[in-house]
């Protein structure tokens, strides 16, 4: 049996939910912090968290010191498309220059740029090509990451992305949650053909998918260059049939019936919401969906940000995510976006926490195992040189994680010896 103690912290941030496994409206807020406590664990679980003032009868157990270091919940990024080739770096530049992403798009660039790439990559290169990526992520204290495929477009190369995703999951200590996104626009040979391409989703991807457990979610895209809600509500029928989880990305550029195609479909998620309209809102208060709000699209494209603050304070569950992807938000740092969502959406430094944590959990359906330090939860965490969290929002941009544990196992330390 292995056990582990984590001793001296200056705080703990437990994120309690008293069992709830979420947070909304003003829990979101809370973030319950133990200070003298230590965290017992025991094979990979949290087993407990004991005052410093009765450690005695745990001399004998292997103890990590965490002096001047305070201990978050590993952190959850739940809305990634991290598995893609290629560079965007010129269609950077036409968007400085004043064209618009969309624009981008119609004209056959943007997500279709990307899928060329994709389908010139074989396998295992585009595997060596994510590994670095996913250390970024470990390096901040992510445990739980999710990735979309979606830049295959077709049934050779959405496999290949999804069986990608498995070599880096089977590589990494850390979850990977895979997410099949066949419906992310239409690939230019089925530009004319809408329906051909459903058919190809629906006959042929999602069957193999679920088939051969190659993903957990079925996401689309419900926007006005990509798939109409109608279209949405094909493949989502066949997914769920399938046992496969639902997500969205919707309400990005155009509000054209996304909200409700979602829920039709009991979506554990809606993703985006930039342009969320208040009608639409009202929808989602105090309902089981969460709101995955990716304010580093917002900051990338230089555009408005999704209603943070009204969902909030509607009863909406809120989590955050990078949206890591090369073209509408090549940000992979998921401390950045915390910083954004309360500088820009008005969100406090502890519903940023939260929203990366519990709430992203509850994004992937891992909220009974991952998000919060609670008994019988898994033991990941992400360890902060700090004294205080709000150093981890305050300190725009940069990486104040220092060690990385999952299921009780340190995966990440940093090296702080220098060569001068
Ligand atoms: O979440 N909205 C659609 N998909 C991605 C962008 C993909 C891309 O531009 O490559 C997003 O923003
Ligand atoms: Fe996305």
């Amino acid at each position: 049996m292995m056990k582990l103690l984590l001793i001296n912290a200056e705080q703990i941030v437990t994120i309690n939910t008293n069992g709830k496994n979420e947070k909304r409206r003003g829990e979101l807020d809370q973030l319950d912090v133990l200070t003298d406590h230590s965290i017992f664990i025991e094979d990979g679980k949290i087993k407990d968290m004991i005052p410093n003032s009765s450690l005695g009868k745990y001399e004998t157990i292997e103890k990590i010191d965490l002096k001047n270091k305070i201990i978050l919940p590993g952190l959850v990024e739940c809305h990634t498309h991290t598995a893609f080739a290629g560079s965007r770096a010129d269609e950077f530049r036409q968007k400085l220059s004043g064209i618009h992403y969309e624009e981008i798009a119609k004209k056959g660039g943007g997500i279709l740029t990307t899928v060329k790439a994709v389908r010139e990559t074989p396998l295992h290169t585009l595997a060596e090509i994510m590994k670095p990526r996913i250390e970024d992520f470990i390096k901040q204290g992510v445990t739980t990451l999710e990735i979309k495929s979606g830049y295959g477009l077709d049934f050779e190369n959405e496999i290949k992305l999804l069986n990608a995703i498995k070599i880096i999951d089977e590589l990494h200590a850390i979850d990977i949650v895979s997410t099949f996104l066949g419906a992310h626009t239409y690939p230019h040979e089925y530009k004319l053909d809408h329906q051909s391409y459903i058919n190809e989703i629906v006959d042929k991807m999602l069957p193999y998918i679920a088939k051969n457990k190659l993903a957990e979610f079925c996401d689309a895209f419900c926007e006005a260059t990509a798939f109409s809600s109608e279209e949405i509500k094909i493949i989502f029928s066949k997914a769920k049939e399938l046992g496969l989880g639902i997500k969205l990305h919707t309400d990005q550029f155009n509000s054209i019936g996304g909200i409700d195609s979602a829920i039709k479909y009991n979506a554990v998620s809606v993703d985006h919401l930039e342009v969320l309209q208040d009608s639409d809102l009202n929808k989602l208060s105090d309902q089981n969906i969460v709101c995955d709000l990716l304010p580093g699209v917002s900051f990338f494209l230089n555009y408005q940000y999704a209603p943070a603050r009204k969902l909030i304070d509607s009863g909406a569950l809120v989590a955050l995510s990078t949206d890591y992807n090369p073209g509408s938000s090549h940000i992979n740092n998921l401390h950045l976006i915390m910083s954004l969502a309360a500088l820009k959406m008005g969100m406090t430094i502890e519903e940023t926490i939260s929203a990366v944590t519990i709430n992203a959990a509850r994004s992937l359906n891992r909220s009974n195992s991952a998000g919060s330090i609670e008994i019988g939860k898994d033991a990941d965490f992400a360890v902060f040189n700090t004294k205080e969290y709000s150093d981890i929002v305050y300190n725009v941009g940069k990486n104040l994680n220092c060690m990385t544990i999952k299921r009780g196992r340190v995966i990440y330390q940093s090296d702080m010896k220098m060569t001068i």
